[in-house]
């Protein structure tokens, strides 16, 4: 019990500050872009031209590449998931505090909504995919939901959120630095776009933490190791195609980012040692018995990960998904 109000405590404090937060991390939604700014116009004559140009363009793209794009099209697109989960932790009261973390929750949905929204229309103009078979694989997704063991506990649910939205910048980065290479110039700017949003949203939950420390230092160190023995679970991992079993796709959907270089267990180490520098990790003072010890914990992880990772070979097989043709 003393715990839960020293975290709701802790979530009201940062709340006081929720209109700088927002200013500072999200963009007005008068002068943000929208996914029709980079989609042929469906309203002009010159709507069918641009259809052809965007599908020649697409044909470049090899098969790991689409099921990369694919599954992380359907990834953002399980956004229902995300902005739930996130609702119902301790300190978040959608409907009796509408200025403090519910408004921080969706104004940031309402950013999200839109890499799902343009990768989406981009994948269905593209005409090199079974889009209802993707669209099976989104609604099981979303039905399927996630177990990502942050609880209700906004110090593992920021924890999480800080990491993932790395991994989703890099993985789009990624993606985009591809396309570019196969001279695909529009769908580049588009992953860029995504990007960079990815990046602004990494940085905001990564200052939620920041300040976390400086109000309860043990407790979010303890909560960090937490999450950092349970390892980040990518959202997708419930991924599945028509009649195939909850899951059973992901490792495939993750093998195909790993030979491609779109996201690798590299990156999953590169973060971790971002987020223990950009807080400071190895030098925080103050802490309680527990805290020293998952602080110890924290600072071998990257050097033990990396040991572990040199052993983990991908399979150089491609998987047919049902999405490709
Ligand atoms: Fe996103
Ligand atoms: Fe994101």
């Amino acid at each position: 019990m003393e715990k839960l109000n020293q975290r709701i405590e802790v979530m009201n404090h940062l709340a006081l500050g929720m209109d700088g937060i927002v200013d500072k991390y999200l963009i007005p939604i008068e002068t943000n872009w929208q996914p029709s700014d980079f989609l042929p116009d469906p309203s002009k004559d010159s709507f069918f031209d641009e259809v052809k140009e965007l599908q020649q363009a697409a044909r470049e793209l090899p098969y790991d590449y689409w099921a990369v794009l694919i599954g992380d099209m359907i990834t953002e697109e399980a956004l229902p998931t995300y902005e739930s989960s996130i609702m119902v932790v301790q300190g978040v009261d959608m409907i009796n505090e509408p200025h403090g973390w519910a408004r921080w929750t969706r104004a940031w949905t309402a950013e999200e909504n839109r890499h799902g929204d343009l990768l989406n229309k981009y994948i269905y103009l593209s005409g090199r995919v079974n889009m209802k078979a993707v669209e099976t694989s989104t609604q099981y997704l979303i039905a399927d939901g996630f177990d990502i063991k942050t609880d209700d506990d906004p110090y593992k649910t920021f924890v999480y959120t800080s990491f993932q939205e790395l991994a989703t910048n890099i993985s789009h980065r990624r993606t985009g630095a591809l396309a570019k290479k196969h001279g695909n110039a529009s769908l580049s700017k588009m992953c860029a776009m995504i990007a960079a949003d990815e990046m602004r949203h990494h940085k905001a939950y990564k200052s939620f933490i920041t300040s976390i420390f400086e109000l309860d230092p043990s407790d979010m160190m303890v909560a960090f190791a937490d999450m950092m023995k349970q390892k980040i679970v990518m959202p997708a991992h419930f991924l599945r195609e028509l009649n195939g079993e909850k899951g059973g796709i992901y490792g495939h959907f993750s093998d195909a980012a790993q030979r491609l270089g779109v996201y690798t267990g590299k990156d999953y180490i590169d973060i971790l040692e971002i987020l223990l520098n950009d807080w400071n990790i190895s030098t925080m003072t103050g802490l309680n018995g527990a805290a020293e010890k998952a602080q110890d914990y924290l600072m071998r992880l990257p050097d033990r990960l990396t040991r572990l990772t040199e052993r983990i070979k991908v399979p150089e097989l491609e998987y047919k998904f049902s999405w490709v043709d």
